[in-house]
């Protein structure tokens, strides 16, 4: 909602930019600022500020490693100690010392994120942090830059915003604009991510969902196709219809599609379908959440928005692989029209569902579009995000999400990827002995399992969905922790986190 700020690479020392609002100077060290391996630095060295530095400091008056032990700072990622200026006429409003641990792209990104903090509504700021570092730290800083200062504001009085630049000095640009660029097209599509989970219900219908895949397939270079409630129940889209039906605002089918240029395509191009939960909204249906549940619950379309910006930035980043996005919209309402527990539908293809809980509509969905993707669309492998199940949090958290695949492969580079790119998951199993708790007295499967003493609710979600997908390489993230946080912390900030879009865009980057 907010301008982006621009970075720069240059190579024109610290000493010889004039105007500048924030200097921030990096201090390698240790400490645990943070999560995630790899952040630390050996155990006993202090914080550490580099020559070229720690003069630049000098020249405006400040003795660096004083300030570092008087302040008892560590160096760690994302340690901020500012030093506002303290007279009208300083070269520099503030300069801050910034912790960046090992210079890990871990370290890196939080503290992007932290700088990007402490420098909201200046115009003009500079560093030096990304000197001498490899490629991925420079993007892990540049996307934590952007990530952390996202906002989003239905204020009457929208919050100021300035034209930012970020001066990036290092010694040669070469080796890093592309990973600037890289971190820039990523934070974007996270961003994109988070305005479409915060977006508020009243403006966001299944429809509301479809207009925007249309207009980032338009600036994307994508084909867009979207199935309205008619042409669903025609086609036999019972998961979409039978959730969609309790609400006014009837479900979309949205398929994006990308193709790869020809210079960057593959001989033989494989073929990825993503596919997203897109509930708009979720009351739980007739069986109705409790008030304070249903509170995040705009949300609930995480995984189907996080598609929609993966898709965004396919062609940005040169993307090798042939993508198809399908997201399955619907708003869960209970009503006179609402589905009932008890009912029987008819998914996708012709399985049927015994429904046991109205609160479960997610996997309905979802069952739909994986099916239509394995019969339809005929791909090399599918990958769902959905924020379904509360159970999934009950073991990982709120910072991991579920992994579940049916491919080694794949769960091995998904897993590379989502901790490469800051979205981290944790592989489950799919536990064979679990599958018949959704066995069905009428119809060919429950969608829950009968027994909610059992636990694993997580799982059996992934086993339903499992059998929808035919005998495809398939792997399920159950996004419902990580989608959504109730504070801001590093790049994270409170309300939808766009979680999926940076671990699935690396991945696909990986493919070709
Ligand atoms: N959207 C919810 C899952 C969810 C819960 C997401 C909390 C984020 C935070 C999903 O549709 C749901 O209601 N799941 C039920 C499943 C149950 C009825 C088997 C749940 O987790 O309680
Ligand atoms: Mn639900
Ligand atoms: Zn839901």
């Amino acid at each position: 909602m907010v301008d982006l700020p621009s970075f720069n690479l240059t190579t024109t020392p610290l000493t010889g930019l004039t105007g500048l609002d924030v200097v921030a100077l990096p201090v390698r060290g240790g400490g645990s600022a943070g999560n995630g391996a790899g952040n630390g630095a050996a155990e006993g060295s202090g914080p550490r500020v580099g020559d070229a530095d720690a003069e630049v400091a000098r020249g405006l008056g400040i003795d660096p490693e004083a300030v570092l032990e008087l302040q008892k700072a560590k160096g760690a990622p994302g340690e901020t100690v500012v030093i506002p200026a303290v007279r009208r006429d300083a070269a520099v409003k503030s300069v801050i010392l910034l912790g960046i641990g090992d210079g890990s792209p871990q370290a890196l990104r939080k503290a992007g994120a932290a700088l990007a903090r402490q420098s909201r509504d200046r115009a003009r700021v500079a560093t030096t942090a990304l000197a001498d570092l490899e490629a991925d730290a420079v993007r892990a800083f540049v996307e934590g830059y952007l990530l952390a200062g996202y906002r989003f504001s239905r204020k009457s009085e929208p919050p100021e915003s300035v034209d930012q630049t970020v001066d990036l000095v290092v010694a040669d640009p070469g080796p890093y604009q592309e990973a600037v660029d890289r971190g820039v097209v990523t934070g974007r599509a996270v961003r994109l991510a988070r305005d479409l989970a915060n977006t508020p219900a009243n403006e966001k219908s299944p429809a509301w969902l479809a207009e925007q895949a249309e207009l980032v397939a338009e600036r994307a270079g994508l084909a867009v196709r979207v199935w309205d409630e008619r042409e669903l129940a025609a086609k036999g889209f019972g998961g979409l219809i039978a959730v969609g039906m309790g609400s006014a605002r009837p479900p979309r089918l949205i398929e994006l599609a990308y193709q790869p240029d020809r210079a960057t395509r593959k001989r033989k191009t494989p073929h990825v379908v993503l596919v997203g939960k897109g509930i708009t909204f979720d009351t739980g249906g007739l069986s109705l959440k409790p008030r304070e549940a249903m509170v995040p619950m705009k949300t609930d379309m995480s995984g189907g928005g996080a598609v929609i910006a993966v898709m965004s930035a396919l062609r940005d980043l040169g993307v090798g692989v042939r993508v198809t996005g399908l997201v399955a919209a619907a708003e869960n309402m209970p009503s006179g029209s609402a589905q009932r527990p008890g009912d029987v539908i008819t998914q996708y293809g012709g399985k049927t569902v015994e429904i046991m809980n109205t609160d479960a509509e997610g996997r309905l969905v979802l069952a739909d579009a994986l099916a239509y993707a394995d019969r339809e669309l005929a791909p090399d492998v599918i990958v769902d995000l959905a924020t379904l199940t509360g159970a999934a949090t009950l073991g990982l958290g709120r910072q991991y999400a579920a992994l579940y695949a049916t491919d080694e492969a794949l769960a091995e580079a998904l897993l590379t990827a989502g901790q490469a790119s800051g979205d981290r998951l944790w592989r489950m199993p799919l536990v064979e002995d679990y599958r018949s708790t959704l066995d069905s007295d009428v119809a060919d499967i429950c969608h829950v399992n009968r027994d909610p003493r059992m636990g694993g609710g997580s799982i059996t979600a992934a086993l339903f969905l499992r059998e929808f997908v035919g005998e495809r390489p398939w792997a399920h993230l159950d996004i419902a922790g990580p989608a959504r946080a109730d504070a801001d912390a590093d790049e994270i900030t409170r309300g939808g986190t766009g979680f999926g879009t940076r671990a699935l865009l690396r991945w696909l980057e990986g493919l070709g």
